[in-house]
């Protein structure tokens, strides 16, 4: 764990509080054509995309700093070779108010269950033995009943649900190993992992799902050499995160999309900036959707299969004119599919000026909780 402690500098204290309201990200049905006709419904869940609200309290005097201090170890194996069998039962034995960098050390093996970090456990690392060889993996859908008897909805399908800030895991992968849906079957949508915590950092992890596979929901994360699969917006949410050589891997069969970015206003700093990324796997993809009416989805320095739909991104619900108010772009993309991401005049090539705050881990405040040799 080689977080840089900011946490002597800022005596700020960020409250995140996740609102309860849900909703399913449209399906992108059987084949472009129903990119074109989203149904009115769709659309009034969408506009109640506020999934995340927070608020800085700064604390004033000299008792504002709550930060990590002091280390703890526990060892997780499903062979019992550790100190818990399960994860979930490994967090659950984590303080609340946690004060202490914690590192679960996850051995080798598939550790088939639902696992949830709430908000009050911060600090803590899952570290896996190689995102080959550890894997967490959970199986439900959006239209899958709850306890309650009620649909799921999407937001709590994830395999792995993280609420808490200043999480990080490395070498591990989270699945969904519910089947990817047939072209225009609804309520499919199967999260592997969701993140809603603030200042997040993952490392040559893998996240393997269908529709919606990584729901990067809210707060500043980064992503560095990790793999994530799926096919129809398998990277969505309103998160500000940087992807930074990262595989993005398409199993789309007759149409898909990698992003689906939540952006609701002007003034949010969000956004998705993928830098030196390889986009691979089948098509035809969608490389951005405006799932916000002010989404902001940046590809640099990434290299394209031939896997680009037709006009490149997609503006949702053609009603909204989110072609007006999204930002959409690239910089010095490169391979066979780069000149499709192109494709639409409202998604630029931008200019060095323009790109450049996609570029760095400033874009996440990086400098402040990712060391030089993490970024
Ligand atoms: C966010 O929380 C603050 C403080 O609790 C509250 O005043 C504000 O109305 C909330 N905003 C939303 C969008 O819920
Ligand atoms: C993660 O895996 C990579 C590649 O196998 C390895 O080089 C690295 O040391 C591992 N990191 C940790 C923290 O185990
Ligand atoms: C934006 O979308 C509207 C509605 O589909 C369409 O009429 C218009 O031509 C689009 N503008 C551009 C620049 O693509």
């Amino acid at each position: 764990m080689t977080f840089l402690n900011p946490h002597f500098l800022t005596c700020f204290l960020y409250i995140l509080i996740v609102l309860p309201l849900e909703f399913n990200v449209p399906s992108l049905g059987s084949a472009s054509s129903s990119f074109q006709h989203k149904l009115s419904a769709e659309l009034k869940e969408t506009d109640q995309i506020l999934s995340y609200n927070s608020s800085i309290t700064t604390t004033h005097g000299h008792h504002g700093w709550i930060g990590p201090s002091g280390h703890r170890r526990i060892v997780v194996d499903v062979n019992g070779f550790g100190d818990f069998k399960s994860v979930q039962a490994a967090v659950d034995s984590v303080e609340v108010n946690n004060r202490m960098n914690v590192l679960i050390q996850i051995n080798a093996g598939y550790y088939i269950e639902k696992v949830v970090v709430p908000t009050r456990k911060p600090y803590i690392t899952f570290q896996g033995a190689g995102r080959d060889v550890t894997v967490i993996e959970w199986h439900d859908r959006a239209s899958d009943r709850g306890p309650d008897g009620q649909q799921l909805r999407t937001y709590h399908t994830a395999s792995v649900s993280v609420f808490a800030n200043y999480f990080s895991a490395r070498n591990i992968s989270f699945k969904n190993t519910a089947p990817a849906p047939m072209p225009g079957m609804q309520g499919w949508q199967a999260v592997a992992f969701r993140i809603s915590g603030d200042k997040a950092y993952f490392a040559g992890c893998g996240f393997y799902g269908a529709q919606d596979t990584l729901c990067d929901d809210a707060g500043r994360h980064y992503f560095k050499d990790c793999y994530i699969q799926g096919s129809i917006d398998f990277i969505f949410g309103n998160g500000r995160s940087m992807y930074k050589d990262c595989e993005l891997h398409s199993i789309a069969t007759e149409f898909g999309s990698i992003a689906a970015h939540g952006r609701k206003s002007p003034d949010e700093k969000t956004g998705f900036a993928f830098v030196n990324c390889r986009v691979t796997g089948s098509g035809p993809v969608y490389v951005g959707r405006a799932m916000g009416q002010y989404s902001r989805i940046v590809y640099s320095f990434t290299h394209f299969e031939d896997i680009v739909a037709h006009g490149g991104w997609d503006d949702w619900d053609h009603i909204s004119n989110k072609n007006k108010t999204a930002f959409f772009g690239s910089y010095q993309c490169w391979g066979p599919g780069a000149a499709a991401v192109h494709g639409v005049s409202w998604a630029r090539e931008l200019e060095y000026e323009v790109a450049h705050p996609f570029l760095k881990k400033s874009f996440v405040n990086g400098r402040h909780w990712i060391a030089p040799s993490d970024a």
